[in-house]
């Protein structure tokens, strides 16, 4: 059985209300850290704890916070990025919904250690239901000390907002996220500078993903060494999966970074196998913009290991046999989905969500989606995959943000290791599309 560090009480009766999260002893990362902590002891922790960011990027917490610049008399600020829009990643909507004063309570003590005084939660636009639960728990903090003025009498100020997105995948982006904070379009900046120097209003700002800001949590209770002692090697610590597809129970759940895949997949403590008894056919382990693996691939690693879920494990084999923990966002694919389908979906959703910036993206999301379109609908052309893979390049690595390659990795992954499927499209054009077609991939 996993450990539960975040989800812990998740079933518990009112722990969506200050009262019953209380009882079941929340808010004392605020009390330890404000009482009988320095904020550079906090960030200390965070670092001696190994947490990798949890939005997608698993850039170490500690190293970002300490890289924060503190000149004199300048405000900094600390944004929680809750704009959580990475088809196939709902975990962040889970604990912004279920257990809104885990996220409270981690924004306050990161705060603290941060030295902000004025902290944001970002939070997708249509999350209005999350946005609701989240201002009520911040008031209800707020009438019992644990905001505002002169916190538990430590002589620490803190606001903490929430502001709704402005209705882009793009603003999930932290440069975006920022300039939308502003109340600007949500373009993202060139980095660097990074917003660690240079963020919101141009001041030095951490923006942090939701999870990771609640797993500061356990790791200001506990001690940063405790958490480090869960996962393997550089992947440290619990990691919410939303796990949906063709899984006989989707959901959200917490494991210990380093469980073996398949155990992941079928036992029924997690996932509980596939659908229906059908067979895996492919994963996408880490939302939409990481590649997509073959099941026969996903499951071993490139030295025939049983693959675990963690950040290096899920990587192994860079681009041709790896894909990535990203967000956590695990998609199952049952022996029933049409491949070539799916990727067309994908570059629909990059396409519409480009921000245009960039040419590569703005040109090149446009073209893969027109050509996959026409692949799947009967009117494709052999060449047509060369010509993905071609276009495919011209984006990756040449766009300002990651979007360009979020859009490209899926497209030239699926053509790697499913062209026979998109060949299939071409030489079966005028029968039924968008159909299985059977060939094995297990
Ligand atoms: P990134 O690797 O550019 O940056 C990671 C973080 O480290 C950023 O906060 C950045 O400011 C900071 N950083 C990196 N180098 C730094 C330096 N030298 N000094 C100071 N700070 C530094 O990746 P990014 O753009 O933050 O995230 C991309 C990932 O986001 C993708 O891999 C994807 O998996 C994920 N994603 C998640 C979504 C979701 O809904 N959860 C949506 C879309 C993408
Ligand atoms: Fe905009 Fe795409 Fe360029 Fe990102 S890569 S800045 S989304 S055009």
């Amino acid at each position: 059985m996993g450990r539960k560090l975040l989800l812990e009480h998740i079933n518990v009766p009112g722990i969506n209300t200050f009262e019953v999260y209380r009882q079941k002893g929340g808010y004392a990362s605020v009390e330890k850290a404000l009482k009988t902590m320095t904020p550079d002891e906090v960030v200390e922790e965070v670092k001696k704890s190994g947490l990798r960011g949890r939005g997608g990027a698993g850039f170490p917490t500690g190293m970002k916070w300490s890289f924060l610049a503190k000149p004199e008399g300048v405000p900094r600020y600390l944004v929680c990025n809750g704009d959580e829009s990475e088809p196939g990643t709902f975990k962040d909507r889970f604990l912004m919904t279920y257990i809104p004063h885990l996220l409270i309570e981690g924004m306050i003590t990161s705060s603290y250690a941060l030295g902000a005084n004025t902290s944001y939660i970002y939070v997708r636009g249509e999350m209005m239901p999350q946005i609701r639960i989240l201002e009520k728990a911040i008031a209800e903090a707020k009438a019992n000390g644990f905001l505002g003025k002169n916190i538990l009498g430590s002589g620490y100020d803190l606001e903490l907002y929430v502001q709704p997105g402005g209705g882009a995948y793009i603003c999930g982006e932290e440069t975006a996220l920022l300039e939308s904070l502003e109340g600007k379009r949500g373009n993202p900046r060139i980095k660097p500078p990074f917003p660690a120097i240079a963020g919101l209003y141009g001041r030095p700002t951490v923006v942090n993903n939701v999870e990771s800001i609640a797993a500061v949590v356990p790791i200001v209770n506990d001690g940063g060494e405790e958490y480090a002692k869960i996962g393997i090697g550089r992947s440290t610590g619990t990691k919410l999966i939303s796990a949906g597809g063709n899984l006989a129970k989707p959901g959200v759940y917490e494991i210990d970074l380093g469980l073996p895949v398949e155990e992941f997949l079928y036992s029924d403590e997690y996932c509980g196998g596939i659908a229906n008894g059908k067979r895996l056919k492919a994963v996408v382990a880490g939302g939409s913009s990481v590649p997509i693996l073959p099941a026969n691939l996903f499951l071993k690693t490139i030295n025939g290991e049983g693959r675990l879920m963690s950040y290096e494990s899920l990587a192994d084999g860079g681009f041709v046999s790896g894909s990535m923990m990203g967000s956590g966002g695990f998609i199952a694919f049952d022996e029933d989905q049409c491949i070539v389908r799916n990727t067309w979906n994908f570059a629909r959703f990059y396409h519409h969500e480009s921000c245009g910036q960039c040419s590569p993206c703005r040109e090149g999301t446009g073209w893969m989606e027109k050509v996959l379109h026409r692949l799947e609908h009967g009117h494709g052309s052999m060449s047509d995959m060369d010509l993905l893979v071609d276009v495919s390049k011209k984006i990756e690595g040449n766009t300002i943000c990651p979007l360009g390659d979020a859009a490209a990795w899926p497209v030239a992954s699926a053509i790697r290791h499913f062209r026979d499927e998109f060949e299939w499209h071409v030489s079966h054009a005028g029968e039924a599309v968008s159909r299985n077609y059977g060939i094995a991939h297990y």
